[in-house]
């Protein structure tokens, strides 16, 4: 079997993750996020939307400034305005920086929301990607709400933006509309009517009001795409973005007939989605895919009995692989330092030595008067003494 194609993995929970109701995060917060997306390897963080704030800016800039792996995008709609704003933030990542502009080109936005033309539109989108070309190679150009514009005007576009710089094209279900066949169906059209296609990696980004949004994003890479556009917990407007431990997961799982891979290092998913929810306040449903509470537990007789004798019977993938320790130890007050910082990491918390004291100090009170110390008790410990970067 020829080498898996490598899919590249553009996390946004910070950008478009953020956009979701209640989910809005500090400067500090955002920062956490961000290094344990560095330590899951994620390729892309889209750190924000720098001209939408003065605390968003602050953010990717401290973002661009302090995260040494991936690729930092910020996002700008297509003038000259939001693009110098988005580039004063992420200039600190250097070559790593990557400015992302978007207008729309469906009809439906073009004539209510934009009242352009398709030739205006055309002509926004090539000026906004060559300014921001002159400030970076990494130039990012999002077609809003791809999936309902008319196909030959999208394949128009995206001709002409990777001619002005664009490196990456974004196709985006901007309403979660489409359907896997459709998608695929699109992504192939842009592959065999875009004669400067093979220039440019093509990106997909599913929204998920009709619930297909990973499914959606699988076809996309099977008809070519090259990056993913995802949120940890699949958090984001309305109905969520495509879930990123989902899509990793599924890619992982099933590489038997989907000859592609990532570089997420997934044994931090699940510290990862509890740090998300630690921060946002936002919770998983119990059965969601992956990284829910029940996602690897076994209630029924039968499927306990099964999974006892040989767990690949009811399970088909461990839940190490997505950092989840099942035999892990109990802390109570005769447990040491080492175990209570081990606990610590993989539920996302990274101390530093004189917070670990002070949690250790609270923890060890707690547990002369408490039999068991659970994940809850600690986070109320952390988010007590610490929250802080
Ligand atoms: O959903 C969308 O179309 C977006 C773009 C800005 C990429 O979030
Ligand atoms: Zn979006």
């Amino acid at each position: 079997m020829s080498e898996p194609k490598k899919i590249l993995i553009f996390d946004t929970t910070l950008r478009d993750g953020e956009q979701s109701p209640g989910a809005s995060m500090t400067i500090e917060e955002k920062l956490r996020i961000a290094h344990q997306l560095e330590k899951m390897n994620v390729d892309v963080m889209e750190a924000g939307f720098p001209i939408a704030s003065e605390g968003d800016f602050e953010a990717v800039k401290k973002i661009a400034q302090t995260i040494k792996g991936p690729q930092i995008a910020g996002l700008s709609r297509a003038n000259d305005k939001d693009i110098d704003r988005a580039w004063e933030a992420l200039k600190y990542a250097g070559d790593r920086g990557r400015i992302h502009t978007f207008i729309a080109t469906s009809d439906i936005h073009m004539k209510h929301k934009l009242k352009m033309t398709e030739d205006e539109v055309v002509e926004t989108a090539v000026k906004a990607v060559k300014r921001a070309a002159g400030y970076t190679p990494n130039v990012e150009f999002s077609a809003e709400d791809a999936v309902r514009t008319r196909l030959p005007f999208l394949a128009r576009i995206v001709e002409a933006v990777i001619d002005a710089g664009a490196t990456t094209v974004n196709i985006p279900d901007t309403v979660g509309y489409t359907m896997p066949n459709e998608y695929y169906d699109i992504i192939r059209y842009l592959k065999e009517n875009v004669p400067n296609i093979e220039r440019a990696v093509i990106s997909v980004h599913c929204h998920n009001d009709l619930g297909l949004s990973v499914a959606n994003s699988l076809a996309a890479i099977r008809a070519g795409a090259g990056q993913v556009e995802c949120t940890v917990n699949g958090i984001g407007e309305r109905a969520g973005n495509c879930s990123l431990e989902e899509v990793v997961m599924g890619l992982k799982t099933r590489q038997d007939i989907m000859p592609y891979k990532t570089d997420v290092v997934t044994e931090h998913i699940y510290a990862t989605s509890r740090l998300l929810t630690t921060i946002t306040g936002i919770v998983v449903q119990p059965n969601k895919a992956i990284v829910g509470a029940n996602a690897f537990a076994h209630e029924a007789g039968i499927h306990q009995h099964g999974v006892l004798m040989e767990k690949s019977t009811y399970e088909i993938m461990t839940p190490e692989s997505i950092g989840l320790n099942q035999n892990k130890l109990v802390l109570g007050k005769h447990s040491g330092r080492h175990a209570f910082i081990q606990r610590l990491e993989s539920l996302g918390y990274d101390l530093s030595k004189e917070d670990i004291e002070k949690a250790f100090v609270r923890f060890k009170a707690l547990a002369d008067v408490k039999k068991e110390i659970f994940d809850e008790d600690l986070d109320a410990i952390v988010a007590d003494e610490i929250i802080r970067v």
